[in-house]
């Protein structure tokens, strides 16, 4: 059936205009004034509202095992939260540790989506070791569409990686024409700061930011951005927290190195006051790396503002009360992460646009368009435009409201952003043209998002 929204603000980077967008069979098809519509095709009321492209998530966990436990979401339930907060596409990091296959990771990564979620969906593939097999498995991924790898250089013997592994990641990744998203922080430096804080007696979660201190991911944004100038390869540095690591970010792109930053909600709203609260309290507010002391979020925000932090993700990584408590004795056992895959659009537009930090342009670029390009999904994503899916999202300004783990679709049982203040939301997110949200209920159709292929674009 035909969609048309009528009447809208329709906001794309580098354009503002009144007018309607007709969609027929998934895709847009027409925008203009006064479009007319056959009498059986549904009717949006844009009037008074914003009209968005589908927002991009290009940082999230779903099915993660980590640090003796997983991450509570499912497709299912993370792509509702993912539409309901206006997200229409997610790029899911795909895990498998050092211990296991790569292929068979992926394939396992892949079931786990498939036919689960609502929402469309492509996958970063981490590289957690680098042996004989594995370029020849990089290529079969590649060819399948999954076009990014991710590297850690922090959680020792786990997930990171070595210096000689980032090196071949990333001479094949040149040669493949793929971008290479990096966790910098140095994870020697972490291992033997954790060991010294808890050697002292200093067990509680206040302790896990001083064991990542901000020169750790300094020197590791450092070194990534070193060791893309030496292969020539394009890296993109992943939950940016700090002042320092951004310079050495922004000194290496100075320098003509492809590097592209991005920060995550967390590191936007919330400082490493909230992981000094005593207890669990604490242990909710616990990812890496850390949430950080609040002077570093003008600097943050002001590089959002300016685009040289490029791109506003998540790290959506739900762990619930009881799961955080595995660290009651030890900061180091607390499961690591901060989920936000519902909320990180209102906040976006309440604390960035409506608070003046942000224009719409510079919104809508680092929440889609941004993301649609660095990974190979533009314009299919990330825009509204004849021939582009017809992923939209009417937002309506003039709601008011609080965040809160009660109203949530996220699998958690509390919210890292609880009792925040948002002064708007989606009134009705569109997936390629069918209605899967309207103002905060998901109405649509389960199972329906597709995985994304990618081309690589960064010879
Ligand atoms: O604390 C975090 N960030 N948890 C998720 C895993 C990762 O490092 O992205
Ligand atoms: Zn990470
Ligand atoms: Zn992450």
């Amino acid at each position: 059936m035909a969609l048309l929204i009528r009447n809208g603000e329709i906001v794309t980077v580098g354009a503002r205009v009144h007018g309607d967008i007709y969609v027929e069979n998934e895709t847009i098809t027409r925008i203009g004034k006064n479009l007319e519509a056959p009498p059986d095709a549904e009717i949006i009321d844009a009037t008074g509202k914003l009209v968005f492209p589908g927002f991009i998530d290009p940082h999230v966990h779903i099915y993660l095992p980590f640090m003796s436990t997983f991450a509570k979401d499912t497709h299912e339930t993370g792509s509702i939260a993912a539409l309901v907060g206006g997200t229409t596409t997610y790029i899911e990091m795909c895990c498998p540790n050092r211990n296991d296959d790569a292929l068979e990771g992926y394939q396992l990564w892949k079931s786990k989506a498939h036919g689960k979620s609502a929402c469309d969906y492509a996958f970063h593939m981490s590289v957690t070791k680098f042996v004989k097999e594995t370029e020849s498995q990089l290529r079969q991924i590649v060819a399948d569409g999954t076009a990014s790898f991710k590297i850690f250089l922090a959680y020792k013997n786990f997930f990171g990686v070595d210096d000689g592994e980032m090196y071949q990641t990333l001479e094949l990744a040149k040669r493949l024409g793929v971008i290479v998203t990096a966790h910098c922080e140095n994870a020697e430096l972490v291992a033997r700061l954790q060991q010294k804080l808890l050697a002292e007696g200093k067990t509680g979660p206040e302790w896990h930011e001083p064991s990542r201190p901000e020169s750790v991911e300094e020197e590791g944004t450092g070194r990534f951005a070193t060791f893309l100038e030496n292969t020539l390869a394009t890296g993109y540095v992943v939950h940016l927290s700090c002042e320092k690591a951004l310079r050495a970010a922004l000194d290496a792109k100075s320098r003509g190195v492809k590097i592209h930053v991005e920060s995550v909600l967390p590191h936007l709203l919330l400082d490493k006051s909230y992981a000094e609260r005593p207890g669990v309290e604490g242990m909710k507010h616990v990812m890496s790396p850390p949430l950080r002391a609040e002077h570093n979020q003008g600097s943050l925000w002001n590089a959002l503002r300016a685009g040289s932090i490029e791109t506003v993700g998540t790290d959506h990584c739900p762990f619930d009360t009881g799961q955080k408590l595995l660290g009651k004795d030890s900061f180091v056992s607390i499961p690591n992460g901060i989920p936000g895959i519902e909320e990180r659009v209102n906040l976006l537009y309440a604390y960035g646009v409506k608070r003046g930090r942000l224009d719409l342009d510079r919104f809508v670029d680092a929440a889609s368009t941004r993301a649609a390009k660095l990974f190979g999904l533009f314009p299919r994503k990330g825009t509204i435009a004849v021939g582009s899916d017809a992923d939209l999202v009417v937002y309506d300004t003039n709601y008011r409201g609080v965040v809160s783990a009660k109203a949530q679709h996220t699998n958690n049982d509390y919210n890292g952003f609880e009792g925040m203040p948002i002064d708007g939301r989606p009134s009705v997110v569109t997936v390629r043209g069918k209605v899967q949200v309207r103002d905060g209920k998901f109405v649509g159709e389960r199972g329906r998002g597709k995985m994304l292929k990618r081309e690589p674009t960064h010879f």
